[in-house]
């Protein structure tokens, strides 16, 4: 008896559901059938009145029902909400699928690379140095004291610090990476140190806080000017893929005696002039010299027992000429519409 109306009640609500449009009658269904008053909580409130046999029996229909009514209530719930039925839904493997976003370098780190590769071609070793410098690092041992007006011309961060301890600064300068590899080489030796370093700058298209700068050093008993010149030259001329001449002018760095800047012929139109030259012919890169015999002391090496060249300049400079941009803040700017360029 008990187990007819129960059957019943499922064939009742299998064919009530097939009528359900919305869920709000499909709410109105399931408080029908399952809710506190219908006659199905009834059957389960009576089932503590009914012999142990029966109560297991019947206890075990009505608790299968329960459970498949409740299964057919929440199809159709999903079906109205727009749910996928997996046995029902086809694949078409035909559809072009979704294309992933794939990231890539930021025109920095490209010339960056590119810079490294030229000169490991030419023998040099690549030198790494930390970004958060000693002042003895990134200046005095440099030949730049605290008193000397050559402090001035690098706007430095500094980082907080207690009295008596030694200044910490984010580097100026990639040339802290010279004084930390003499400390712990003996010539000869050639290297490059490209890397990140910070100034208390406003930024404009020219200039930012931070910045990337390319350091080269040389050091054995023989190295003059010549051979800066012939390095430069050969880096140059591949990395811009064309014949080009190098300038010097006299210039003054407290690291380097003599001391120089230097321009390359322009690499965009070969020295006729341009606007990228402002009609010069020539581009100016960056700063050079002579090691100053004071730096190799500073390391402890003997005065006149050593010869270099060192040379400093920054690589945006080197990526805005070769990619023809305009604007130095572009490369920091996360604006995909630069990035996706190159
Ligand atoms: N450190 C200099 C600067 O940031 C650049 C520089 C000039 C580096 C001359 C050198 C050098 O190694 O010889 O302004």
């Amino acid at each position: 008896m008990l187990e007819q109306k129960i059957n019943d009640i499922k064939k009742q609500v299998a064919q009530a559901i097939s009528k359900i449009k919305n869920s709000q009658e499909l709410f109105d269904l399931e408080k029908r059938f399952l809710g506190r008053k219908s006659e199905f909580t009834d059957i389960l409130k009576g089932l503590k009145d009914l012999s142990q046999e029966d109560r297991k029996k019947i206890g075990e229909l009505a608790n299968r029902t329960k459970n498949e009514i409740a299964g057919i209530i929440l199809s159709k719930k999903q079906e109205l909400s727009g749910a996928v039925d997996l046995g029902k839904e086809k694949i078409d493997v035909t559809l072009p699928g979704y294309r992933k976003g794939i990231g890539h370098l930021n025109p920095i780190t490209t010339v960056q690379n590119e810079i490294m590769d030229i000169f490991t071609s030419m023998g040099f070793e690549v030198a790494d140095g930390p970004e958060v410098e000693t002042e003895f690092y990134n200046f005095d041992a440099l030949n730049i004291p605290a008193d000397h007006p050559a402090r001035d011309m690098q706007d430095t961060f500094w980082l907080k610090q207690k009295s008596g301890e030694e200044g910490l600064v984010l580097r100026t300068h990639t040339s802290n990476v010279q004084i930390r590899y003499m400390s712990a080489h003996k010539p000869p030796f050639r290297i490059i140190a490209p890397g990140k370093t910070f100034r208390h700058e406003a930024t404009d298209a020219k200039h930012e806080h931070t910045f990337y700068q390319f350091e080269a050093l040389v050091v054995d008993k023989n190295i003059s000017v010549a051979n800066f010149k012939f390095i430069a030259k050969t880096f140059f001329e591949k990395f811009f893929g064309r014949e080009l001449n190098i300038r010097l002018r006299p210039s003054f760095f407290p690291f380097t005696e003599p001391s120089f800047e230097f321009d390359i012929s322009c690499a965009i139109c070969g020295g006729k002039g341009c606007s990228t030259c402002g009609h010069s012919g020539w581009l100016e890169i960056g700063g050079a010299g002579m090691v100053n015999q004071k730096v190799f002391e500073a390391v402890g090496y003997k005065r006149n027992e050593y010869q270099g060249f060192a040379w400093g300049f920054g690589i945006p400079r080197l990526a805005m000429l070769k990619y023809k941009i305009d604007d130095n803040r572009h490369f920091h700017s996360g604006d995909l519409r630069f990035v996706k360029q190159f």
